[in-house]
Formats: C-alpha cells, sequence, structure tokens
C-alpha cells in the first residue's frame, strides 16, 4: 500500500510538474510571440531576448550590477531580460508586459544604490538599455543627442572625440549610466559652474504607457519637468536626452592633496565648509574622507578642479583658502577630458578608451545622504572620526554647492536642493568580500545618520534621490501609506513632491511603471 501511494503521488507530482511547465512555456511563449509582433526591426527581437533557460542570462543579469548586496541567490530574479537594439524593442517591451501583467525594472547603468533597477518583489522582467547608447553630438550648435544606455564615461569620450572645448556637468564616476544619472539630478567637477545634468536637458525622448514615443513637445512640459531630477522610472523609460553642451577651456588644473588628523584635518574640513560655496564658481573643491585601512587614521581628501592655469588658481586660493597650504607641485594641469581619467583614478597611459569600460569593481555597500546648511563644529567633526575607527571602510564625500546651484529656484525641476545648502554629504559604508558583517555595517551607518541629525538639514531632512535610501520608506504591495510616501517623497522633492504626484496621476494613473520609491498616483494612497 505505502509504496504504491507513494508511487501515485509521485505520478501526481510529476504531472503538476509537466503541467506548470507546459503553462509557464505556454506564457513564455505568447510573451515572445507579443515582442516579436510588435517590434520592427531590421535586428530581430530574438537577438535581445533572454530567459533563465538562455545560456548567457546570468552573464547579462549580474552585468551591470554594482552593489554586490543584490547579487546573492535569494535575490528575485526577473522573467526575462530584454536587451534592446532598437526603439521598437522597447514600444514591444511595455506593451506586452502590460498584456501578461509583468513589471518592468529599467536599467541602464545598474548604479542603483538599492539595486532597484533590477530587483523586485512580484514577478518582473529587466530592460537593459545597454544596446542604446549612441551619441549624436552637434559641436556647432553645441547640443548632443544621447540615447540612456550610454555610459557618462563614453558620453565624455563621444564629446572629446569631437571637441576639446565643449564638456557635460555630470558625474565624477566613469560607469554611470546616463539613464539614471540625468533623470535624478547628476552633479560632478563641473556642478557649481553649470548646475546639474538634468538642469542642462532640452529635450528628452520616452515611451509612455501605451508604447508611444513622445518627445518634449508631445509630452507636454509637466512630463518634462517631472523625468528632469525625480528619477524616470515610474513615468516610462527614457529613450534619449538632447542636452546643452557647455564650455571648457584648453586647459583645467587639477589637484589632490590629503590630510591627516595630524596634519590639521579636522581643522581644515571645518574651515572649508566656510568657503566652499562661496568660491569663484570656476573653482571646485570636494572632500573624501576615508581612513587608512593598516592603521585607520582619519584622511581628508581634498580633490579640487579649477577653470584654468595654475598660476591663476594659486592665486585663489591663497586669498580663499590659505590654510590648505596648496603648492605649485600639488597641481596638474590638464585637458577637460583628461581630469575625468584622473579623479575616476584609471590608468592615464592606456588613452582616453578606458573611458568606454563599463565595468569597475562591485564591492557591498549601504549610502545614505545629506544636506548641511550651518558650518559643523569640529567637536561634531570628530565625533564622525570617532565612529570612523569603529567600521572597516567607512567614507565620506562632502559636495560643494553654490554658483549655479544657488541661482535656480527649488522648483524649476524637481530637484530641490539649491539656494541655502553649503554642501551635500553622502555617507558610505562597504566591504569587498561578504564577511557576514554586512548587518553591523548597515547598523553603524544607520547609528552615524542618527548621530548628524541635529547638524544638518531639517524639516525635512533632505536625501539625494540618485543616493537612493529605502530607510526612508517604501511603496509597499503596490499600494502607498500616506503618509510614508509623504515624508521620502518631500526628503527628496520637497513641496515639488505634490506637483509629481499630479504627473504621475496623469499620465501612468494605474501605476504600471513601479517601484518602492516611484511617486505614486493619488488613486493608491491608503485612505
Ligand atoms: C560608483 C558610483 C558613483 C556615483 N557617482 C555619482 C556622482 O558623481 N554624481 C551623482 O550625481 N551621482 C553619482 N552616483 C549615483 C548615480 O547618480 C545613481 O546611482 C544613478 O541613478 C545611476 O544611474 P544608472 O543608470 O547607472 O543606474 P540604474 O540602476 O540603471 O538606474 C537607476 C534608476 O533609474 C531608473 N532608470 C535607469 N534607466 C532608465 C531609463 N532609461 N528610463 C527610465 N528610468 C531609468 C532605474 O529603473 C532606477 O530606478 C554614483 C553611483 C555609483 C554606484
Ligand atoms: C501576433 O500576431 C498574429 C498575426 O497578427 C496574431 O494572430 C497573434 O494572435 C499575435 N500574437 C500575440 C501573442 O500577440
Ligand atoms: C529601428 O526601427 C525603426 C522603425 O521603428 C527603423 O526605422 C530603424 O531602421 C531601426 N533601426 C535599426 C538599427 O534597425
Ligand atoms: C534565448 O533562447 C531563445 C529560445 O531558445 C532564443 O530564441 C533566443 O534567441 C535566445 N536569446 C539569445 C540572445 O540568443
Ligand atoms: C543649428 O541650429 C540652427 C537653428 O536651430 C539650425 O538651423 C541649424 O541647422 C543647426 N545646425 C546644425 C549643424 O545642426
Ligand atoms: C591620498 O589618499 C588617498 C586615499 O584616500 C590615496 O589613494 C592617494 O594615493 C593619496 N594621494 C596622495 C597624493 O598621497
Ligand atoms: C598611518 O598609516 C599611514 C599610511 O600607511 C601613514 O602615513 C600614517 O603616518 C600612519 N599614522 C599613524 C598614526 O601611524
Ligand atoms: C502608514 O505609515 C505610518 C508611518 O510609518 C504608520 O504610522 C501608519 O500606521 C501607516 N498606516 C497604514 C495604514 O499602514
Amino acid at each position: 500500500m505505502g509504496s504504491s501511494s507513494s508511487w501515485i503521488t509521485s505520478l501526481f507530482l510529476f504531472l503538476l510538474s509537466t503541467i506548470s511547465w507546459v503553462t509557464s512555456f505556454s506564457i513564455d511563449e505568447n510573451f515572445f510571440q507579443c515582442l516579436q509582433n510588435y517590434s520592427q526591426n531590421s535586428i530581430p527581437i530574438s537577438h535581445a531576448f533572454y530567459s533563465p533557460q538562455n545560456s548567457s542570462y546570468s552573464a547579462i543579469l549580474q552585468s551591470s550590477i554594482q552593489n554586490l548586496r543584490f547579487l546573492s541567490s535569494t535575490t528575485p530574479k526577473p522573467q526575462f531580460i530584454i536587451t534592446p537594439f532598437n526603439e521598437s524593442h522597447v514600444q514591444a517591451a511595455v506593451i506586452c508586459s502590460r498584456q501578461h501583467g509583468f513589471q518592468i525594472r529599467v536599467r541602464s547603468g545598474g548604479h542603483d544604490y538599492e539595486g532597484l533597477s533590477y530587483v523586485s518583489d512580484v514577478p518582473f522582467i529587466i530592460v537593459d538599455m545597454f544596446n542604446l547608447r549612441s551619441v549624436d553630438v552637434n559641436v556647432d550648435n553645441q547640443t548632443a543627442w544621447v540615447q540612456s544606455g550610454a555610459t557618462i564615461g563614453e558620453f565624455y569620450y563621444r564629446i572629446a572625440e569631437k571637441s576639446r572645448n565643449l564638456g557635460f556637468p555630470a558625474s565624477v564616476c566613469h560607469t554611470v549610466g546616463v539613464g539614471g544619472l540625468f533623470s535624478g539630478g547628476g552633479h560632478g567637477f563641473l556642478t557649481r559652474k553649470y548646475g546639474l545634468a538634468s538642469d542642462n536637458i532640452i529635450d528628452a525622448r520616452i515611451i509612455d504607457v501605451n508604447g508611444r514615443i513622445l518627445n518634449r513637445e508631445s509630452m507636454g512640459e509637466d512630463l518634462f519637468w517631472a523625468i528632469r531630477g525625480a528619477g524616470a522610472a515610474g513615468f516610462g523609460i527614457i529613450l534619449s536626452w538632447k542636452i546643452k553642451l557647455v564650455p571648457v577651456p584648453d586647459i583645467v588644473t587639477v589637484f589632490n592633496v590629503n590630510k591627516t588628523i595630524e596634519e590639521g584635518a579636522s581643522k581644515l574640513v571645518y574651515q572649508w565648509q566656510y568657503i566652499a560655496d562661496k568660491l569663484y564658481e570656476d573653482l571646485f573643491i570636494r572632500i573624501f574622507i576615508s581612513t587608512d585601512n593598516a592603521n585607520r587614521t582619519i584622511n581628508a581628501e581634498f580633490q579640487s578642479m579649477y577653470l584654468g592655469g595654475v598660476d591663476k588658481l594659486l592665486q585663489l586660493m591663497e586669498q580663499s583658502f590659505p590654510e590648505l597650504g596648496l603648492q605649485q607641485k600639488d597641481c596638474i594641469q590638464m585637458s577637460g577630458i583628461e581630469s575625468v581619467i584622473y579623479f575616476s583614478h584609471l590608468p592615464n597611459d592606456e588613452g582616453l578608451e578606458v573611458l568606454l569600460q563599463r565595468n569597475q569593481p562591485k564591492t557591498f555597500y549601504k549610502i545614505k545622504s545629506d544636506y548641511v546648511k550651518e558650518p559643523i563644529s569640529e567637536i561634531v567633526l570628530e565625533g564622525i572620526w570617532e565612529r570612523f575607527q569603529k567600521v572597516d571602510i567607512p567614507v565620506m564625500t562632502l559636495t560643494p554647492f553654490g554658483g549655479k546651484m544657488k541661482e535656480i529656484s527649488e522648483h524649476e525641476t524637481p530637484y530641490p536642493h539649491r539656494v541655502g545648502n553649503i554642501y551635500e554629504i553622502q555617507y558610505k559604508v562597504f566591504s569587498r568580500t561578504e564577511d557576514g558583517a554586512t548587518e553591523k555595517r548597515i547598523n553603524w551607518i544607520k547609528e552615524l545618520y542618527s548621530y548628524m541629525t541635529p547638524y544638518v538639514s531639517k524639516s525635512p531632512r533632505a536625501a539625494y534621490v540618485n543616493y537612493r535610501d529605502l530607510d526612508l520608506g517604501t511603496n509597499k504591495n503596490g499600494h502607498t501609506n500616506h503618509s510614508e510616501a509623504e515624508v521620502w517623497g518631500h526628503k527628496y522633492f520637497k513641496s515639488n513632491f505634490e506637483r509629481l504626484v499630479q504627473v504621475k496621476t496623469k499620465v501612468d494613473p494605474t501605476n504600471f511603471f513601479t517601484h518602492e520609491q516611484s511617486i505614486p498616483p493619488l488613486s493608491l494612497f491608503e485612505k
């Protein structure tokens, strides 16, 4: 009896598994057929379609994942990955995902700090834009069209190919994707002079929830406003941006000056807060604070770029920040494009082509951000240094604003952190290996964040959406807790949040484009 009943059970289980295999297979086939029906292109969509059965599925999935916390066997995986070769492939992905009830996660550079471009708790597909990365630079009119799958390094490279006197104000790190970076802000060494990447966008092509391709004129100014600072993933899929290029002189001067505690780092960081946002806007000095691995000495690295030659820079530094003691030997003159290589710590003897590499070392990390409106005292800084002793690889980057950033109104784009902010802080803790101490590190950064509460922006305590932090609150199960969404919404966007909810309600009322911190439509707020 026992053996025959277990035989029946086995047969039953076998049939069941066959049925579910057939079912999933047929969903597969239908979905794939739908994609074929809706894509028109010389390259068939089969070349852009990966299911877990394809041998390269894992390699494609892992390719641009930056944060190893989201590359484990327990991280939810997409049903399919689509790597469009043509805009019509993206349209097909939107139309067919809606028909088949898949959520879409869109990925450009894969640098999202919380993995939102490639992880979801519900059945989802990834649309990975890396094949759509052409760059078309118009030197005469100082504009460019760039497809969203390009990295910022590739974009800088293509601009430099056409002209060494044109550039773009965006990120420091060359592997960040322009799809995510430009839609959430994007700052770097040119920001004090020219504003954010998103401040320099003049047109865009986006695919809406109905699979239509819209440009600035056809999407209207409300949606065009929203995608320049709020992150675009809640509104549609960005295909390409048209941007205004900015002038860069023949020669820029850079320096990286290290100061340890023994060399007076605390006092210098303190003093920097009084000049960082007030400097002549051609001069940018940020601070990168870390500990030496061996003895945990605090090191403050003053990283700077000046849009001009060394003589003028030395004069300016003597006037505004003599305490740093900058000397000619600390400075290097180079072209604007070479400065990207310098600050990305790339080899400087391999040509500009290193900027085309899409990979960089992956680590396990957690990041949080703050904005500072009043200088922080030396005693409080020393409290940070003490905390830096308690964990292996802590880092803090202080990015100064002022200049152009204070001339742009808080409502001009969704990015509101403008006048009144001296600098932004990025706190980061990371590990190169999985050592079981991730939770300890996350608790450490939360404690540091809590320690900083009295000394940073308040009501709201602001945060940068491109430094995504799910601790600030999330949309859950497709529903939105109004009070929670208002909390993270106001931290990222201040009073622009309400207008963003209106735009979302108009363009995507059923919330097809969604993730844990996408702007919710009004209908989804819990009463
Ligand atoms: C090493 C490193 C260095 C960084 N340096 C800087 C810096 O110097 N300055 C700065 O401002 N920021 C910096 N960042 C933060 C960076 O701006 C954000 O992580 C940004 O969102 C990354 O864009 P991505 O396309 O690479 O990321 P992804 O993970 O691909 O996307 C990020 C978000 O944008 C959405 N998205 C991506 N592409 C599209 C698209 N085509 N259409 C609609 N939505 C899309 C994704 O769904 C996701 O929600 C850095 C990040 C890292 C990891
Ligand atoms: C694809 O198009 C064909 C021909 O128009 C149609 O018969 C079929 O139902 C479509 N399949 C899907 C999955 O859309
Ligand atoms: C992409 O598709 C469009 C039609 O949507 C077509 O005109 C174009 O030639 C295609 N591009 C490539 C590279 O096949
Ligand atoms: C993945 O497998 C499917 C089914 O075998 C095939 O049609 C498709 O071309 C494969 N994808 C790639 C990119 O080779
Ligand atoms: C530059 O812009 C002008 C005005 O919009 C236009 O007429 C001209 O064709 C453009 N030049 C190039 C090279 O695209
Ligand atoms: C400054 O410190 C950094 C570590 O933050 C190190 O990588 C770099 O080599 C140092 N630079 C100089 C000039 O000593
Ligand atoms: C710590 O190590 C760094 C480099 O390894 C060195 O420059 C510094 O002097 C050391 N500090 C102390 C206090 O030993
Ligand atoms: C919404 O979130 C707030 C703050 O986190 C919480 O106090 C409240 O109970 C939540 N409401 C619902 C309906 O979940």
